[in-house]
């Protein structure tokens, strides 16, 4: 039972990365995220990628992939501008806000989708939601400060655990520690991310309203459905 609903969901995944393909011009340098999903849209990557003449990637994780296809990744200081961002998403509402940071790269992502005139969002069906805030809210802190944010999150109604690897706590591609925030209410996204980004300590907050998405292709057992924001 369980084989045959992961099986499908990676199914949905490989559908919407195929799907992405579309939205590379071809001759420019792409932006490219992480996680699963994106995992399935760098293995397609790999049929085109002589029309790719390098990468500006989120992660350590997908660095390594895109390097292992043979696919050139730039620092993102070599780059002024990327014309898509492809990525994935932990949830999205119907205005393309996101909730990201689930694999823990969400600053790099943040900083990678700044740098693109278009936010492309690969995703199962599962992700798209009324509302956002059912997934934990990830937000990336220095060290120093994760009591001092969780317990500003617990003043406004939301309980933040500290992300935890291998019994300590994990560290991001930056060095900082990630809180998971459960319970929040989230009904006006680039208000709660603008107010959260002031907060001395957090590095990023895990809600991508300023940075949020142009296109979402959604993976559904019907096809790719594409939804433009
Ligand atoms: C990584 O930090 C996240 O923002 C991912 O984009 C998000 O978790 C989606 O990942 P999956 O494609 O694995 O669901």
């Amino acid at each position: 039972m369980t084989r045959i609903a992961s099986a499908t969901q990676d199914e949905l995944k490989a559908q919407v990365a195929q799907a992405a393909l579309a939205y590379l011009v071809p001759g420019q340098i792409i932006g490219v995220g992480t996680g699963s999903t994106v995992n399935r849209f760098i293995e397609a990557l790999a049929r085109v990628k002589d029309q790719v003449p390098a990468a500006v990637s989120s992660s350590q994780a997908s660095t390594e992939r895109l390097r292992a296809l043979g696919i050139a990744v730039l620092d993102a200081n070599e780059v002024e501008r990327l014309s898509v961002y492809i990525d994935g998403a932990d949830e999205i509402d119907g205005q393309g806000c996101m909730i990201k940071g689930g694999g823990a790269a969400l600053t790099r992502e943040k900083i990678v989708a700044a740098l693109a005139e278009r936010f492309i969002c690969i995703a199962d069906e599962s992700k798209r939601v009324a509302r956002l805030g059912s997934f934990p809210l990830p937000v990336e802190v220095v060290p120093m400060a994760t009591a001092h944010v969780a317990r500003r999150f617990h003043a406004m109604g939301g309980a933040a655990t500290l992300r935890m690897w291998e019994g300590a706590p994990m560290v991001t591609d930056n060095g900082q520690h990630i809180l998971d925030v459960h319970g929040l209410r989230i009904d006006d996204p680039l208000a709660l991310e603008s107010a959260i980004n002031q907060w001395p300590g957090v590095v990023t907050v895990g809600i991508f309203a300023q940075q949020r998405a142009q296109v979402c292709l959604l993976g559904t057992p019907q096809g790719v459905k594409t939804v433009s924001y």
